[in-house]
């Protein structure tokens, strides 16, 4: 496997037949590629991807923490584990929108690791906490951390992905300088609880064709997690093909 990641997250963003195009375009552009490319698009995607991509892997926005039955509107690891083989959990959407909090966010985990399923699992901190200064940063992102992992975490299947509120979608990345304290505590914190695997971290926020090579040697860091820029399939594969 190639060792550093490239993470498009697609978010609730274009149609069926757009899908579709994205990646019969996307396909054609990517040359050679260095890096591991992990595609989440809309689960109306999910198995036309699946069934029609090469040389990248497919994931899952969400899953519902249960396994099958009520739950109108949700998916299941267990449904979509033959379909997909990574599920991002703790997105910072998914934790404000839809309220889900470290406990609900244990539980994802625990489904999706019972379904053999990779887990990006996100952290962040928004700009309020931020600003609170470099103490309130580390506390809160270790407590997410604390509170969603456990020490029988499958660590083999896990990514985390440090993705700063104030630095998504904003526009405006976080340098190296803001984030490196950062990164080196989710490190250590990961080592601690479990016991010195090596678990892959991203960085997310604000990545695009202009800024990428800025990460792309940092320490701690294995892979970026891109939004908006990764919705244009000729931005995204300009990304892919120059790591
Ligand atoms: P962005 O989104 O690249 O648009 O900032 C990143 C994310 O939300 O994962």
């Amino acid at each position: 496997m190639n060792n550093f990641y490239i993470v498009a997250n697609l978010k609730m963003n274009k149609s069926f037949e757009e899908s579709k195009l994205y990646l019969k375009f996307l396909q054609n552009k990517v040359k050679n590629s260095k890096c591991e490319i992990i595609l989440f698009p809309s689960n109306i995607s999910l198995a036309y991807f699946h069934e029609n991509i090469y040389g990248m892997q497919v994931g899952v926005q969400d899953i519902d923490y249960r396994s099958e039955g009520e739950g109108t509107g949700s998916i299941s690891a267990s449904q979509v584990k033959d379909i997909c083989n990574y599920v991002l959990i703790g997105h910072s959407e998914r934790r404000i929108i839809f309220s889900e909090d470290d406990k609900l966010l244990n539980k994802k985990l625990k489904s999706s690791w019972k379904n053999n399923l990779k887990t990006i699992f996100c952290v962040g901190e928004d700009i309020n906490i931020r600003n609170s200064g470099a103490k309130a940063v580390e506390d809160y992102i270790v407590k997410q951390l604390v509170n969603s992992l456990e020490n029988d975490s499958d660590w083999q299947n896990l990514i985390v992905a440090y993705e700063p509120i104030w630095a998504i979608g904003t526009g405006k990345p976080a340098d190296a300088s803001q984030i490196k304290d950062v990164l080196e505590i989710i490190k250590q914190t990961l080592n601690k609880l479990s016991n010195n695997i090596n678990i892959p971290i991203l960085y997310g926020g604000s990545i695009n064709e202009e800024n990428f090579q800025n990460y792309k040697n940092q320490r701690n860091i294995d892979g970026l997690l891109i939004g908006s820029s990764s919705l244009n399939p000729d931005v995204l594969s300009k990304i892919i093909n120059n790591i």
